[in-house]
């Protein structure tokens, strides 16, 4: 599989480590539009080979799409991390366009390419890629949901005191600071509800860290996160790879689902090598219902934002 990276960042590079490390790709591109950074960063990066006992070959290019031809799958990091006390909304002004001309450069080199788009706002992100290319919609997928579900498991464990291994849990809905939906009332610890080890004070407590989970380490990092982004990204191009039929909550284009039209939102989705298989419409109490609304509506104003007309 040949994987195309636009980003040469902190996140796009981190995804760039993971793929190869998983070994399940042949190809890594990564793109950067800053002279000779990406292909610095895939040359450090090639020179871990050796040593991480992985085959994948990484090249890196300045803005050269050519070199990004007949990906299967392209991964879109580019853009601005958010600051300390900003908002993943706020990036939109500088994002957006970048996100469009990225997304028009890939599909001409890789027509039947797969987007997974991590710029944020990611949500609308995802959204102004269905509405200004026109790619099926199982071919376009927004991660967020990933991280946030990764982020809720380690504060799951850390409050349990037990390994993450021993815990499941999902979050849903926007990949903002106030839309997240982190699933409290499904969590488990090796298939026993969260609830037989934690008190609904600390639940909720977990619930707020979670949706928090990204602002945290912007304040302590002084730009966005990078480790957990790059390996959430690697685990979705990987089911994508190896047609894993495996479930992520991802953003994707709802018509209909969950009572949702027209935005792309966190849900459960299959992966496979036709990247979203299926929306999964997963029960939901009444409280989660209404969650799920105002986190819609959260991003459907974000969206409005969007110069694109819909
Ligand atoms: C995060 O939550 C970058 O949005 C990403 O860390």
């Amino acid at each position: 599989m040949k994987v195309t990276v636009v980003g040469a960042g902190a996140v796009g590079a981190s995804c760039a480590e993971y793929i190869a490390m998983k070994n399940f790709a042949a190809e890594v591109v990564l793109l950067d539009i800053k002279e000779g950074y990406a292909e610095g960063k895939a040359m450090d990066l090639m020179q871990t080979s050796s040593l991480n006992g992985f085959d994948t070959m990484i090249t890196g290019s300045t803005n050269d799409y050519s070199k990004t031809a007949n990906s299967e799958v392209a991964v879109i990091t580019s853009g601005i991390p958010r600051k300390p006390g900003m908002t993943r909304e706020e990036l939109i002004g500088i994002n957006a366009g970048i996100v469009k001309e990225v997304s028009s450069n890939l599909i001409k080199h890789s027509p039947n390419v797969i987007i997974i788009v991590v710029s944020n706002p990611m949500d609308t992100m995802t959204y102004l890629v269905h509405k200004s290319t026109g790619l099926p919609k199982n071919r376009i997928i927004g991660m967020g949901g990933a991280l946030d579900s990764a982020r809720f498991k380690y504060r799951l464990a850390e409050a349990i005191g037990c390994p993450t291994s021993d815990v499941d849990g999902m979050v849903i809905g926007g990949h903002s600071d106030v839309g997240m939906v982190p699933l409290i009332e499904k969590a488990t610890r090796n298939s026993v509800n969260v609830s037989e080890f934690l008190s609904s004070e600390r639940m909720q407590q977990i619930v707020e860290d979670t949706k928090v989970g990204g602002a945290t380490l912007t304040k302590l990092l002084g730009t966005s996160a990078w480790y957990a982004p790059g390996a959430a990204v690697s685990e979705l191009v990987k089911a994508i790879a190896l047609d894993s039929q495996k479930m992520f909550p991802c953003s994707a284009l709802l018509e209909g689902e969950y009572g949702l039209n027209d935005l792309s939102i966190g849900v459960p989705c299959i992966l496979g090598k036709n990247g979203i298989e299926r929306i999964v419409e997963v029960s939901l109490s009444d409280a989660e219902k209404a969650k799920m609304q105002e986190s819609a509506e959260g991003v459907k104003k974000t969206n409005g934002l969007l110069e694109v007309n819909a």
